[in-house]
């Protein structure tokens, strides 16, 4: 039998670590091909081994990208058309959390490089997957927005602005795409238990208690609601925004 996402060829950027390396082994569970683009190639090369190790035929090709930079999304899509024969899912997930500051002490420079990393580099991302989408005829776009794309968190505004900025900026797209193959959605995690929200014991389980199911999200959770969204099962969700938050924002 056919697995969901045979012989489809996919982008995960931040595909080092955390959700992005969860959504790449999600992706090649279901048979997808993927270019695993990240800064830090060698955890790339970390979430290709466990791909292997999970399927032996997974392919998967390591770019080393910066998510800020647009020559790099069109570098990645090249690997993906020279690699894989074309795109047909691509997952933007690179991001960092940034200075945590009131906004009158944030540094200009840590706004910009949050905004430049968490929202301009979704949009230079699509624009340079849009026209590969296209030109196989559809395709399916997730992009990583949070729980802060739809609420405030004190000392972050910058991450908060970047992520409302992400769940407008797909709904604008999708709305733009949705009569020509193409699907477009953001997915919003509650914390989630990975290196962007560090180590400390306390402050993970202040975090945990911020949910209603009382403990921190796994990567593994929002990689396969990515999974859903991408596949075909998903062919009437576009312009979404789904949170996947242990209840968070239902308080
Ligand atoms: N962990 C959470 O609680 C949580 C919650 C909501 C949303 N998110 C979002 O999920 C995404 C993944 O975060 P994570 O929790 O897996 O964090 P993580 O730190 O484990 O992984 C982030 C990955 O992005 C890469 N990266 C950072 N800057 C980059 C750049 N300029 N170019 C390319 N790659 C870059 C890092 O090298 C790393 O591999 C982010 O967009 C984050 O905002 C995380």
């Amino acid at each position: 039998m056919d697995l969901e996402l045979q012989g489809k060829a996919a982008i995960v950027t931040g595909a080092a670590s955390g959700i992005g390396r969860a959504i790449a082994l999600a992706l090649s569970r279901e048979g997808a091909h993927v270019v695993l683009a990240d800064i830090d190639a060698a955890g790339c090369e970390q979430t290709l081994a466990l791909m292997r190790k999970a399927r032996a035929q997974a392919q998967g090709v390591v770019v080393r990208a910066d998510a800020a930079l647009l020559a790099d999304h069109e570098a990645t899509v090249n690997a993906a058309l020279e690699a894989f024969g074309g795109l047909d899912i691509a997952v933007n997930n690179a991001g960092i959390g940034g200075e945590a500051h009131d906004t009158a002490e944030m540094s200009p420079e840590g706004w910009r490089k949050v905004i430049d990393i968490n929202l301009n580099g979704v949009f230079y991302a699509m624009h340079a997957q849009l026209p590969a989408l296209l030109a196989r005829g559809g395709g399916a776009i997730v992009n990583l927005a949070s729980i802060l794309g739809a609420t405030g968190w004190r000392t972050a505004s910058a991450y908060v602005a970047s992520k409302h900025g992400v769940v407008g900026l797909t709904k604008t797209a999708a709305l733009e795409y949705a009569t020509r193959g193409i699907r477009i959605n953001a997915v919003g995690p509650g914390f989630v238990e990975t290196p962007i929200i560090g180590e400390d014991p306390k402050v993970l389980a202040h975090l945990a208690s911020l949910h209603p199911v009382q403990r921190l999200g796994q990567p593994a959770e929002v990689g396969d609601l990515v999974a859903y969204l991408a596949s075909a099962r998903a062919s009437l969700v576009t312009g979404a925004y789904y949170p996947v938050d242990g209840g968070y924002l239902a308080q």
